[in-house]
């Protein structure tokens, strides 16, 4: 049996808001404080397979993301923090293991499917201007994974056909070359997808409806004063149904203790949606301000941030670098050794 060794990875295309926060980071934070070793990848090379056109960005979020996840508590002495392209033994692997899958299969692979279609300005209306990158990037998150014998893998439910794909990858590359690799499994998030402010059933930057950790109190006000409530309810004493109320909804992530008086008063018609919305305003500054003091803290100490990159990345290279060659060997790709 392998030791239990738990990997993930994020694109660094963007800082982290609400959304990450309490459908990944808050389960990443449980994770690190459990025996067993916890690698997280910045997964730079994966973000420029769709940002290959504007890489001051993802280099800008590199930094910006790390800086966030250790505001958010991700602790560099339990979880080790990696840059993927500072990691070339995964380069290595994800040209090894192209050989084993086939590009139909790729194409089916329903999470490519899905991001190939969204991105038409990049790919073409029906993804005939696809980039080989952007079509194999599966096969890369493979490497990622077993480069440092992942045996489990934090995620959404989005990343189960990646999974399932490097789950494949494993299988052939052992039945080819002997019992080498260990099938990942997923951990889901109970709460992988968090709800926009305007009610759309994911938070995000370019949906415009996202609280970042990084949003100072005007910001946070505008966009909580903003936020979608029930429609039907006009008067600040009618009675309500919290359950499509974005307000409500958010009161349940920020405001464990408290959430049941806000949802029968909601329905009673014992709370106003102004007053309701002031409330979630005060608790949502009270749950940024510590992170947000942690973030200014590495902002101005950013020697000790790429410090923590640089020590992660290390440690992380040893790993894979054993890994190829060990995988150079079953492969009889080793010479003069
Ligand atoms: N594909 C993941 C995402 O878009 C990021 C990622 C890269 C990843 N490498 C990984 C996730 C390895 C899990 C394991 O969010």
């Amino acid at each position: 049996m392998k030791q239990k060794t738990i990997l993930t990875g994020i694109r660094p295309t963007g800082n982290i808001h609400l959304g990450h926060y309490f459908g990944a980071v808050k389960k990443w934070k449980k994770l690190q404080n459990q025996d067993t070793p916890f690698y997280l990848e910045i997964a730079d090379v994966q973000a420029l397979t769709d940002n290959f056109h504007q890489p001051e960005k993802v280099r800008k979020n590199v930094r910006e993301l790390t800086i966030d996840a250790l505001a958010c508590g991700i602790d560099p002495k339990k979880t080790n923090i990696f840059i993927q392209s500072m990691i070339p033994e995964i380069a290595e692997l994800t040209v090894f293991y192209s050989n084993l899958v086939t590009i139909a299969r790729l194409y089916r692979n329903p999470t490519v499917k899905a991001e190939m279609k969204q991105k038409k300005e990049l790919f073409g209306e029906d993804g005939e201007g696809i980039t080989y990158g952007f079509l194999g990037y599966p096969v890369s998150q493979a490497a990622d994974i077993t480069a440092f014998h992942g045996t489990h893998v934090p995620c959404g439910d989005d990343q189960l056909p990646l999974l399932e794909q490097c789950r494949e990858i494993v299988r052939k590359f052992n039945n080819i070359y002997g019992d080498t690799l260990v099938e990942p499994e997923a951990i889901l998030s109970e709460n992988t997808r968090i709800k926009g402010l305007d009610g759309n059933e994911k938070m995000g930057k370019s949906l415009g409806n996202a609280i970042f950790l990084s949003d100072d109190e005007e910001t946070v006000t505008k966009k909580i004063m903003g936020a979608v409530t029930d429609p039907e309810k006009l008067k600040k004493d009618d009675p309500a149904n919290p359950d499509i109320c974005m307000v409500y909804y958010y009161h349940k992530l920020v405001n464990q203790d408290y959430v049941d008086t806000v949802c029968s008063e909601c329905k009673r018609g014992a709370r106003g949606c102004v007053a309701c919305k002031k409330e979630l305003i005060a608790s949502m500054l009270a749950f940024l301000k510590p992170i947000q003091e942690k973030r200014n803290y590495y902002l101005e100490h950013l020697e000790e941030v790429d410090e923590i990159l640089k020590e992660g990345t290390e440690n992380a290279r040893k790993l894979a670098k054993e890994t190829v060659q060990t995988i150079k060997e079953k492969m009889q790709i080793h010479y003069f050794e």
